[in-house]
């Protein structure tokens, strides 16, 4: 399973990274607004620091909602390092464009992804990821796992490629049971990666284990 972090907290980027188990990057626009990155070139340049961070895949997330305007966006992103996924929402003109972008060889992750029948359709334009939001739909009443289980039976029906990007987690239970589901991938905030560090049982062993150390020691 790969571990995206969901930021654009170039601080967070490298604790994450630092750990050694980061695989990758996902953005939206408002975790950019949320850093206070704007402007079409500090916008880039925030990308390309982020790409410097990480070994891998950086989803940078296109504005346009149409399709001439998405493949454009999509080529000056992908430009900016090969490091680069270009993030396109689940609409009409979004498919055509990951239909596109598929054909020239450029990776991409199709975001907004709130069903299966959406999954399939991403799969079928031959999206490199796909992105179930699974915390907006417990949101909603939704279970958001359940979407991922549906989409792990369609893509394992079928031998589709696509990844599995389970976004929009919230705790750390997502991410365990994310991973039992079979998720490709799971994007989180740090302290959900974090979150799977911890058990008091370790606190209160590693306690014991250097009071004892001591004990014998000095
Ligand atoms: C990632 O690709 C998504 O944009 C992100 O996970 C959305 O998360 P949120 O629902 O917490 O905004």
């Amino acid at each position: 399973m790969k571990f995206f972090i969901d930021t654009a907290n170039l601080n967070e980027i490298k604790e994450a990274y630092d750990l050694g188990v980061l695989d990758g990057v996902t953005t939206n626009p408002s975790l950019m607004a949320k850093e206070g990155i704007k402007g079409a070139e500090n916008i880039k340049a925030h990308y390309k620091a982020i790409c410097n961070i990480v070994d891998n895949n950086v989803s940078a997330e296109v504005i346009a909602t149409d399709y001439a305007g998405i493949v454009r966006e999509g080529h000056e992103l992908a430009k900016i390092d090969d490091k680069i996924v270009v993030k396109v929402p689940m609409i009409k003109d979004g498919i055509k464009a990951i239909k596109y972008f598929t054909n020239e060889g450029i990776r991409t992750n199709c975001t907004l992804v709130f069903s299966a029948g959406q999954a399939l359709l991403a799969a079928k334009a031959g999206a490199s990821y796909v992105s179930p939001f699974i915390g907006r739909l417990d949101d909603a009443s939704q279970d958001g796992l359940e979407l991922i289980a549906q989409i792990r039976q369609i893509y394992d029906n079928y031998g589709f490629d696509t990844e599995i990007l389970a976004a929009s987690i919230r705790h750390t239970m997502h991410i365990v049971h994310c991973a039992e589901i079979g998720a490709d991938v799971a994007t989180c905030p740090l302290s959900a990666i974090m979150g799977l560090l911890k058990h008091p049982l370790t606190d209160i062993g590693l306690e014991k284990f250097l009071t004892d150390y001591k004990k014998v020691n000095g």
